[in-house]
């Protein structure tokens, strides 16, 4: 049995003059395993399956305690998805069930919305205060797989958290940071400032922080689910937003409901892989560049070989230009998913890749490329957890309030802070979000439609075997990050902990960079370079969790080296 995981990492030199990488602790566990950003959580979540319950009951007291102890990247204000796996022996299968309990726009949301009366974007509109936050789904989500799939009682599930907000625990160095960055915003929100600073005053990493009215707010949930929606703590939110400018009303509240979807599975060599469909651009993209890639034997060319990494970034590049054309919420817009993830589609693309040169973006219809220059991927936000109990049941689930801090403001006397998703649809065409992603017509705003996502919670198999499941944030990046990872174990056979600790690229079509691990070995850097690619160095990115099952049935997890994240064992 495993205990809570030191924070000591190994350190991996990978070259002369290129930093050094981490290497994650490997985790292991028979009876289960949780790994989640925060080890608070990851034991919030061993504790439930302590006490009898399974990877539903583990997985809903994580996702609540995670919502206390990392506020900065998600929350009860916001919304996410949810893949559960079931073993289902008889069919010598796994039954996979999607949960979307994403964030929908406000009744009053329009296409226009973040626009001045020129047409122009307002900055910032769609990012900082009330009118960025959409309906936030994860209370109905997590209230809606428990009611499915639960063993323990409700409020047991919720007690950890509760426990976490009243009694409080020490804020990270990430979480001071996080929070320095959304300063303004935050300390102009009085609900907000009164609760992630002194007074003003900027806490330091070990200082202690209590959430009292969050803890309210949490015995009210435990009490009542509902309540967040047509209760007392709808009225408050409902309230603070009229007071406010924003436009969720109690009637928004009332109507949000999280949606069962069928999850988009398809086959990557021998094994089955399951993500999240549309409203999520997670699941057809990390299935597409599969197929773009699936004839080339990459384990004898090398993870970190330029001839691997060229191919990666090129299919990509192609994933992502379909991404802002095509994605949107499926209930608004149809989404040529069987397409885009057909093996005939991806044999036309490939032939379209050039093995030996890096084909310019704008060689597919380009988007506003101007104003794409100024964004840059910021600092990755979100989270996700996975899950797996004594009888193979899996969660794999990725939830967050989109930016740091989401809008940066909190629903006066309930302290919840609320989501800024509303920036994840496309403001205007051709205009990039936070993470630089462009998008047109299918992304557009509309009243309750979904805001495009990249979450990528995904569940391997192979028959009704469970091989892996694994997620990450990193808005844009999220993809391609989940993508690396499951390549990293189905392809180099490498162990989870390498896995996640190894270095990544990313590329997202536009801007038309191709986004290094600092830590990648120089001459490889050199090699993509010829190949006529544009290099950003960035110092890591994305904070995967995952659990893979050895082929004797042993779990192993780990946490991303680059955050502060904890696989616990049980
Ligand atoms: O749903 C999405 O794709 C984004 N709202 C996720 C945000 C995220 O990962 C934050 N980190 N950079």
């Amino acid at each position: 049995m495993g205990g809570l995981i030191a924070t000591l990492t190994t350190i991996v030199t990978v070259g002369c003059d290129a930093p050094t990488r981490q290497l994650a602790p490997l985790e292991t566990g028979d009876r289960g395993m949780v790994v989640s950003a925060d080890p608070l959580a990851s034991e919030a979540g061993v504790e439930m399956l302590r006490k009898g319950g399974n990877a539903i009951d583990a997985a809903v007291a994580t996702t609540f305690a995670i919502s206390v102890v990392e506020p900065f990247s998600a929350g009860i204000g916001g919304g996410g998805f949810l893949l559960a796996g079931f073993p289902d022996p008889a069919r010598e299968d796994y039954q996979i069930q999607a949960l979307d309990f994403r964030e929908r726009a406000p009744k009053a949301a329009s296409r226009d919305m973040y626009l001045d009366e020129n047409g122009e974007v307002i900055e910032r509109a769609s990012l900082d205060g009330h009118l960025a936050a959409g309906v936030p789904g994860t209370v109905a989500g997590l209230f809606t797989v428990h009611k499915y799939y639960g063993q323990l009682p409700w409020e047991t599930v919720v007690a950890p958290a509760i426990q976490l907000a009243e009694t409080g625990f020490p804020v990270s160095e990430y979480f001071v940071r996080s929070l320095e960055r959304r300063r303004d915003v935050i300390t102009a929100n009085p609900a907000a400032r009164a609760i992630f600073t002194r007074d003003g005053q900027m806490y330091e990493p070990g200082e202690i922080l209590i959430q009292a009215d969050l803890a309210d707010t949490l015995k009210t949930i435990a009490a009542d689910p509902r309540s967040f929606y047509t209760g007392e703590i709808a009225t408050a939110i409902a309230a603070d937003m009229a007071e406010n400018g924003g436009l969720i009303t109690l009637a928004d509240l009332e109507a949000y409901t999280p949606i069962w979807r069928n999850p988009l599975c398809g086959n990557f060599r021998q094994f089955q892989i399951c993500a999240m469909p549309p409203p999520s651009s997670g699941g057809v993209h990390l299935l597409q560049i599969l197929n773009l890639i699936e004839p080339y034997d990459l384990k004898s060319w090398g993870r970190q070989d330029p001839d691997t990494l060229h191919l990666l970034a090129e299919s990509m590049r192609i994933a992502y230009a379909d991404r802002a054309e095509y994605l949107g919420d499926p209930d608004f817009v149809a989404v040529p998913v069987r397409s885009l993830v057909s093996g005939g589609y991806a044999d036309i693309r490939r032939s379209q890749i050039d093995r030996e040169r890096a084909t310019p973006s704008d060689e597919i219809p380009p988007a506003a490329r101007d104003i794409l220059n100024r964004h840059i991927w910021e600092s990755p936000e979100t989270s996700h957890l996975t899950v797996v109990d004594g009888d193979r049941n899996v969660v794999s689930l990725t939830f967050t309030v989109n930016g740091g801090f989401g809008a940066g403001v909190v629903a006066a006397g309930t302290g919840i802070l609320l989501n800024n998703e509303m920036d994840d649809f496309s403001v205007a065409p051709g205009v990039p979000n936070l993470y630089g992603l462009v998008g047109g017509e299918a992304n557009a705003i509309a009243p309750r439609k979904t805001p495009l996502s990249s979450m990528t919670p995904a569940i391997v198999t192979e028959g009704d075997r469970l091989i892996m499941a694994a997620g990450s944030p990193g808005g844009s990046t999220i993809i391609t990050t989940v993508l690396q990872t499951v390549l990293n174990v189905l392809e180099f056979d490498m162990t989870v902990a390498e896995a996640v600790s190894e270095p990544r690229i990313h590329h997202q079509w536009l801007p038309d960079r191709l986004l290094v691990d600092s830590t990648t070995p120089p001459a490889t850097v050199e090699a993509l370079r010829r190949r006529g690619h544009e290099i950003v160095k960035r110092d890591g990115w994305g904070n995967v969790n995952a659990i893979v099952v050895t082929p004797d049935g042993q779990l192993q997890g780990a946490a991303d080296p680059r955050r502060d994240g904890a696989a616990v064992g049980f």
